[in-house]
């Protein structure tokens, strides 16, 4: 059981907001204040709601088959921001057309497709910035007619549906809405131009034909979790980035390591009008995604910049923390089977000043890997060229190939290999979590059987890792345990049952501790595996409220058929949560029959209009803290 008086570290959430001021309780919170004095950082805050703990205090929903959002009594969930929606350009407009014949450059004006990772920045009581992530396309839903014929103009308007965008929200009688036209609004795809920072930039293995420099590249794509900074940046995450590329008929050991395929298995048929998407013809493309990207909102003007310092990974989330002497320290999960937890330290001390005083932070430091040992002890292990097996020798020529080879280098530094590292989020007490949504394959034939931190084979369900470091966040070693192991008590097979304490659940994805200290938990089965086997008790997708004081889960909103729930943010003071609903009515196939769009969703326009991925802002009907 954790001191809640105790407040070793200030979580991003505690330190992101300047409209969040602390309420300082104990004298533990000044030993970490001093250092972060001036910043606009403060740590240990209570919820302007006045809610304090981490107690649940609504009613559980049950599991659901309804194509809807649901949540508990006493709550309304809104739309806002679906796909196709202008995200509020000055100029054009565009408005959505229900039968997806907007063109690319009218997508390029408009929400993208499949929200992922969001954030709320607050800039009154009732205004603020909300900036999301699109992962990826439903090729068959984006464009009327689908796929036949492919064309240039799809291919970009497909690129033009990936990325980020940024929009202006308010709150007015009782709703929020998107303000148009906005300053702030903008849009990142996949072929905005955007710098290359820290040790890999302008690396040999990073110059193309068409950026010889290595320094410039267009566009970020499968952008799945994000992060905040406490100087008021956003980080963007580059997942799944190598199923855009079609591969040689022999990828190289590189290539191959990195999940390059021959041909084009994932069908986005980029390649065919871009022809940077060619491997086969342009390798090194490749090696310029897979990057967490640093945004700043409040600039427009602003270039994104792939900061390789943190590493190239299928990226799912970024999270911030600070050290007690104020440096960054990004945690981040790699979502592959049997690959590696990261976390990277800055050299540099966070600066007051905002963006502009922080804009080279995170070009500096070391990044490590986790190794989780059976004796509940873990170590982090730096990727450092020239240290122990990171050699020229061994095919490392300098920093810049182990950052662009960082699961090479992983592998020779015996660091875990985890079932599939999504988000990560830090707790009041320090704890951090992770979740492994889950790596059926683990324990098979000829695959890597259990291990301690990975303890269950054929793990359908996932689980909930957590430790805490020796020290401060900079530690090097840590403890760790089992936060909860997902299932269904209902199953037959032991292994898929878990060990939750509450409403059961699978594939936890997305995690975000809110301003209470609550840990919010979102699911992702697949839409291949949803509703079948070990996850039939479970129907639709949900998101859950954990207690970490106790253990406790909760229900506490299900999504409309074939969703996933990603995302999840919230105003200062509480009283507003937005989440993400991801590709509702997703096909099994993960790309829809454009005769039938709506064949297993209508959500949320209805009627007979495809389904769209949306935001759904939550509020209680009595105005109160969300969850309390
Ligand atoms: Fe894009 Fe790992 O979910
Ligand atoms: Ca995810
Ligand atoms: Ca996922």
């Amino acid at each position: 059981m954790e001191d809640s008086n105790r407040c070793p570290n200030p979580s991003i959430h505690e330190v992101s907001q300047p409209s969040r001021r602390a309420v300082l309780r104990g004298a533990a919170a000044s030993a970490f204040l001093a250092p972060l004095a001036g910043l606009g950082l403060a740590g240990c805050a209570t919820t302007g709601g006045g809610a304090t703990g981490t107690a649940l205090g609504f009613k559980s929903v049950p599991i659901s088959n309804a194509d809807t959002v649901t949540v508990p009594e006493g709550y309304t969930a809104q739309v806002i921001a679906p796909w196709g929606e202008p995200v509020g350009l000055s100029g054009d407009n565009p408005a959505y057309r229900s039968d997806a014949s907007n063109s690319a450059a009218e997508q390029e004006a408009q929400f993208g497709m499949h929200h992922d990772g969001i954030h709320f920045y607050a800039q009154s009581a009732t205004s603020g910035l909300l900036v999301m992530n699109h992962e990826y396309t439903d090729d068959g839903l984006l464009h009327a007619g689908g796929m036949a014929p492919w064309t240039a103009e799809k291919v970009r308007k497909a690129q033009a549906a990936h990325g980020v965008s940024i929009c202006e929200v308010a709150l007015k009688d009782g709703r929020w809405d998107v303000v148009r036209p906005s300053p702030w609004a903008r849009r990142i795809t996949a072929r905005t131009p955007m710098a290359v920072s820290g040790p890999a930039a302008g690396h040999v293995l990073m110059q193309t034909a068409a950026d010889p420099s290595g320094r410039r590249v267009l566009g970020t794509f499968n952008n799945c979790g994000s992060g905040i900074t406490p100087w008021g940046t956003y980080l963007t995450c580059e997942e799944n980035f190598v199923n855009y590329f079609k591969g040689p008929d022999q990828p190289d050991a590189h290539q191959a390591r990195w999940g390059l395929r021959k041909g084009d298995p994932a069908g986005y048929r980029w390649h065919e009008h871009d022809e940077r998407f060619d491997a086969g013809r342009h390798p090194n493309e490749l090696n310029r995604h897979g990057w967490v990207v640093e945004i700043d909102p409040h600039n427009p003007s602003s270039t994104p910049v792939k900061r390789t310092a943190l590493g190239r990974a299928a990226h799912e989330g970024a999270t911030v923390a600070v050290t007690r002497d104020g440096r960054a320290v990004v945690y981040m999960g790699e979502d592959a089977r049997f690959e590696y937890i990261y976390k990277f330290v800055s050299a540099g001390r966070i600066q007051a000043g905002g963006a502009a005083a922080n804009a080279t932070l995170l070009d500096t430091g070391t990044l490590y890997v986790a190794r989780f040992d059976a004796d509940g002890r873990g170590r982090w292990i730096a990727l450092t060229h020239g240290e122990g097996p990171l050699t020229a020798a061994n095919g490392f020529a300098d920093q810049g190939e182990v950052l662009i080879k960082s699961r090479q280098a992983s592998d020779r530094l015996g660091a875990t290999k985890m079932d599939r590292p999504e988000w990560i989020a830090v707790d009041k007490q320090g704890w951090v979590y992770c979740t492994l949504t889950n790596n059926s394959n683990r324990g098979g034939k000829d695959q890597l059987g259990v291990d301690a931190a990975n303890p269950r084979a054929n793990n359908g369900m996932g689980h909930i890792l957590r430790w805490k470091e020796d020290g401060d966040h900079d530690g090097l070693g840590f403890q760790w345990n089992h936060f909860v192991l997902a299932g269904d008590p209902l199953n037959e097979r032991a292994e898929a049952r878990g060990n939750v304490k509450g409403d059961a659940f699978a594939c936890p994805d997305g995690l975000w501790v809110d301003a209470r200290g609550v840990l919010w938990i979102q699911t992702d089965m697949s839409t291949s595996a949803m509703g079948k086997g070990e996850l039939a008790g479970l129907a639709h997708n949900a998101m859950l409220a954990a207690d970490p004081a106790t253990g406790e889960i909760r229900r506490f909103l299900t999504g409309p058929a074939g969703c996933e729930i990603t995302g999840a943010t919230g105003t200062p003071d509480g009283r507003t949560m937005f989440i993400n609903i991801q590709h509702p009515g997703e096909s099994p196939s993960e790309r829809s029959d454009p005769a039938a769009p709506t064949r297993f969703s209508n959500w949320p326009d209805k009627g007979p209009h495809r389904p769209r991925s949306a935001t759904v802002v939550i509020r209680r009907v009595d105005g109160g803290v969300i969850g309390a």
